[in-house]
């Protein structure tokens, strides 16, 4: 994907015009006449992504006009739509939008190979002047790092695998990594994890991973891992149980947002806590109605052997706040009714923090990654009391299902600790320029954004 941002060089280049909609009669006016209709000719009026071709006289490509918008998506057409050759921005832009064109060329020359070869080459772009190639490569390769691992079916990246991830990735920092593994778990005292995962073929693990400076600030982040969700005993129908692949979305994500600081040396201290499992069928899975034990001496009734990830959710984060961090951050593909309030591009945060909430919000506004606040509304807690547990797993309503998950991570989280849960889904459905269908980091330079502004030296 980098390799398609390349120096300047004597080589010719073909200029790219970046024109927004609010900006695009003026600078036509100033062109000459060829140039000004051709754009009528093709309706080009500078929208995000928009891409115009302008031929020379002798019909050959002259120039290129692309509409502009915020962040990087409005380039990452570009890269496919062009022949191969070399282009350059004929324009000055300022530091954060060169970094978005240099970003959204390079997500727009991305593609899943592990499984056949590139079936494509792209167009090369020359580095925009301005672009800070670093941050441009690491939250390039962060969310390269989350899309391939959850868009790796559940064949090829169990527990095991997924573990292998975060030691490759922890090598690749001199981070620390350490696993707890199948009957350790309950050892070490992670119950839950162990329930959850205990059928599966792969052990159950909870995956650790520690970098930095000790006397920096803690951020933890938590990733749910669940390489595959049958849903369990209580098991998904084929329509549902489809995807689950992506179950591990949450743990890609952190990876590739830990990548990045890491990467950047972000004056933290980072810890990556996934419990990773698979949610299967055995006769030694967890049933419907079993009470487990977790972490933090709560008991769980098992309402729902589909409802895991918070099962397993709830041991991670209550060792993220035992040593009482700075934050805890933990990303989720928790549930489908997160997606029905806020669609499969959206996802939903959570938090304890009003401040950490609207930094993150902000961030993502600043880098057109959006996400939307949902409440932990007090009055549904009571939807997650049990009758002879000290918590349900699931709400006795039908309502308000991203809500009540959200309450119930709570419980494991002390309320003095800044807190954030997202839920997210982790998967493109269709496919835009530079983000194909398949695995997504959504949130990841949001996230990355706050953590500069948060830790920035
Ligand atoms: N992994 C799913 C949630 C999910 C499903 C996310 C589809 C995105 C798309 C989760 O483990 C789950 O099964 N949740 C249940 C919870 C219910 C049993 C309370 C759900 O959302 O239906
Ligand atoms: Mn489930
Ligand atoms: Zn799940």
């Amino acid at each position: 994907m980098l390799d398609y941002l390349v120096n300047r060089s004597r080589a010719k280049t073909i200029s790219i015009h970046p024109v927004s909609a609010s900006g695009v009669k003026k600078w036509l006016s100033k062109q000459r006449a060829a140039v000004k209709n051709w754009a009528a000719v093709n309706d080009f009026a500078g929208k995000p992504g928009q891409i115009c071709l302008v031929p020379s006289a002798d019909g050959h490509l002259d120039s290129v006009l692309v509409g502009t918008g915020p962040g990087p998506w409005s380039w990452a057409g570009l890269p496919a739509r062009l022949r191969t050759g070399r282009y350059a921005i004929a324009a000055e832009l300022d530091p954060p939008a060169a970094q978005d064109a240099a970003m959204g060329w390079a997500l727009g020359c991305y593609e899943f190979t592990r499984y056949r070869k590139p079936r494509r080459k792209f167009a090369s772009l020359i580095w925009p002047d301005g672009a800070d190639r670093g941050r441009v490569a690491r939250l390039v390769h962060g969310i390269a790092l989350a899309r391939d691992l959850i868009t790796t079916p559940a064949g090829d990246l169990g527990p095991a695998d997924l573990a292998e991830a975060a030691k490759t990735l922890a090598r690749k920092h001199r981070a620390r990594c350490t696993t707890i593994v199948g009957d350790a778990l309950i050892e070490k005292k992670y119950p839950a994890i162990h329930a959850v995962g205990r059928a599966a073929a792969q052990a159950p693990r909870l995956i650790d991973l520690r970098w930095g400076n000790t006397r920096h600030k803690k951020l933890t982040l938590v990733g749910k891992g669940v390489c595959f969700d049958t849903g369990g005993l209580h098991l998904k129908p084929a329509s549902g149980i489809q995807l689950m692949k992506k179950d591990m979305g949450g743990a890609a994500m952190v990876l590739g947002l830990a990548h990045a600081i890491m990467d950047a040396k972000l004056p933290v201290r980072l810890r990556v806590l996934i419990p990773a499992v698979e949610n299967s069928v055995a006769g030694n899975a967890f049933h419907p109605l079993d009470v487990l034990q977790t972490r933090k001496g709560k008991t769980v009734e098992v309402g729902n052997t589909d409802a895991e990830g918070r099962l397993i959710l709830s041991d991670a984060l209550a060792e993220a706040d035992s040593e009482n961090p700075d934050l805890i951050v933990d990303v989720a593909t928790l549930t489908g009714a997160a997606r029905v309030a806020l669609g499969t591009s959206l996802p939903a945060l959570f938090s304890s923090d009003d401040a950490v909430a609207e930094a993150i919000l902000a961030a993502g506004n600043e880098v057109d990654d959006q996400l939307w606040r949902m409440p932990l509304h007090e009055p549904y807690r009571r939807y997650l009391d049990s009758h002879v547990a000290d918590l349900n797993n699931i709400s006795e309503s039908r309502y308000g299902g991203a809500i009540t998950a959200a309450l119930f991570l709570r419980e494991f989280v002390s309320a003095k600790t800044p807190w954030v849960h997202i839920d997210t889904m982790g998967w493109n459905s269709d496919s835009k320029p530079g983000r194909p269908k398949g695995g997504e980091a959504f949130a990841l330079r949001a996230m990355y954004r706050m953590c500069e502004q948060r830790y920035g030296r």
